[in-house]
């Protein structure tokens, strides 16, 4: 054993951000591409922290870390299925949709608001081509490029200020002065929901394509053997920095009580001096119900069959969806994880009982 650990170290690769990735090793990458069809091209783990990666997209971690970040840009970060297209749809909305009367609105939510790591999920042999909003965003922008490389990391780089970013990565991935240079609205769920909602997420996406059962994902969540990683630290690392001035600390749950106050809140932080009237038509048009029904699919190649059996990309949009389908076992599980990875934490979630 100690040999393949001094091979796989000597493997290894530095990251900009002074991160090591370490590959894994046979036996755990070839359960991870049996689960996952699309983790074809290898897998590493990033030391400090465990961050879980494709290997084809250590390069885009070095481009994201030395990436001039804008004083206009607000970056949306999340954990995956945290609420962050929502969240993104707000902030556009806020700062370049306020009379909700901009004609580029109609266009995809990834195209207005660049999903800077994009690529990372799209370098598997397994993935089928890109829709064409995608490729014509593309072409549009770099009329001159022939290849198609990096296609969201460079759609980011050229979209006109402000930038609304959204980024699964946490914030140790980032440049150590990101919240000296730009804002970030950092929003947080329910663990017991996001293992759900995520679950569905990798039947749904070709850039995962999970063929699993719900108890193997919900281990999988435990273990921390998701791309990008531990959630547990992905929270921490930002609510350590919920005091400072450029980060805005959110829960889904309680933009779903109470979304005037929570829009109210983002509208005192971005600066955007909404009357209330104008915030509540904002609340108004980012329900769950707008946003599916004005939802543009074919971006991202979905599992039609999964789509139709659970409702699609926006599948339920609830808060404590997680007493359908966890048995108490897997509730257990998560919330064990949960208890020892909170530890001395004053981190609380709200729908976490069953009753
Ligand atoms: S992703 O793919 O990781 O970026 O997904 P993300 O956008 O973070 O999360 C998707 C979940 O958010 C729900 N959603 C919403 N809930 C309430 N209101 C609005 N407007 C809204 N828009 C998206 C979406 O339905 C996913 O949650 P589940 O529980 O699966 O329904």
């Amino acid at each position: 054993m100690k040999k393949v650990t001094e091979t796989l170290h000597a493997m290894s690769v530095k990251l900009k951000s002074g991160h090591e990735a370490v590959p894994l090793e046979e036996e755990e990458l070839a359960q991870q591409e049996v689960l996952f069809r699309s983790y074809s091209e290898g897998m590493v783990r990033l030391d400090p922290g465990g961050w879980f990666l494709h290997t084809p997209s250590l390069k885009l971690a070095d481009n994201i870390y030395e990436h001039k970040y804008r004083p206009s840009d607000v970056i949306i970060m999340t954990y995956p299925k945290c609420g962050t297209t929502w969240t993104q749809e707000i902030v556009w909305t806020m700062w370049n949709n306020p009379d909700l009367d901009h004609p580029g609105a109609k266009e995809q939510i990834f195209l207005r608001s660049p999903f800077i790591e994009a690529d990372s999920y799209l370098l598997s042999r397994h993935h089928p081509p890109l829709g064409d909003a995608a490729i014509q965003a593309y072409r549009k922008a770099f009329p001159h490029r022939e290849d198609m490389k990096d296609i969201f990391f460079s759609l980011t780089e050229v979209a006109p200020d402000p930038r609304v970013i959204k980024t699964h990565l946490p914030l140790s991935l980032f440049p150590e002065n990101l919240l000296e240079t730009c804002k970030v609205v950092y929003m947080a769920r329910n663990p017991l929901d996001v293992c759900v909602s995520f679950f569905h997420h990798c039947r749904l996406f070709f850039c995962q394509d999970y063929t699993g059962t719900f108890d193997q994902f919900v281990d999988l969540f435990v273990k921390d053997n998701l791309i990008p990683g531990p959630y547990l630290l992905h929270l921490k690392e930002a609510w350590a920095k919920k005091d400072h001035k450029n980060l805005h600390f959110m829960f889904y749950e309680d933009l779903k009580e109470d979304p005037l106050t929570e829009l109210k809140n983002l509208d005192a932080f971005l600066g955007t001096e909404l009357s209330e009237d104008k915030i509540r038509k904002i609340v108004d048009y980012t329900s769950f119900s707008a946003m599916k029904t004005r939802a543009i699919e074919g971006l991202l190649p979905v599992r039609e069959e999964v789509a139709k059996e659970t409702g699609g990309f926006f599948r339920k949009g609830e808060s404590g969806d997680w007493k359908v389908v966890t048995t108490p076992e897997q509730e257990r599980k998560i919330l064990a994880w949960m208890e020892s990875g909170l530890k001395g934490e004053d981190l609380k979630f709200k729908y976490m009982s069953r009753k």
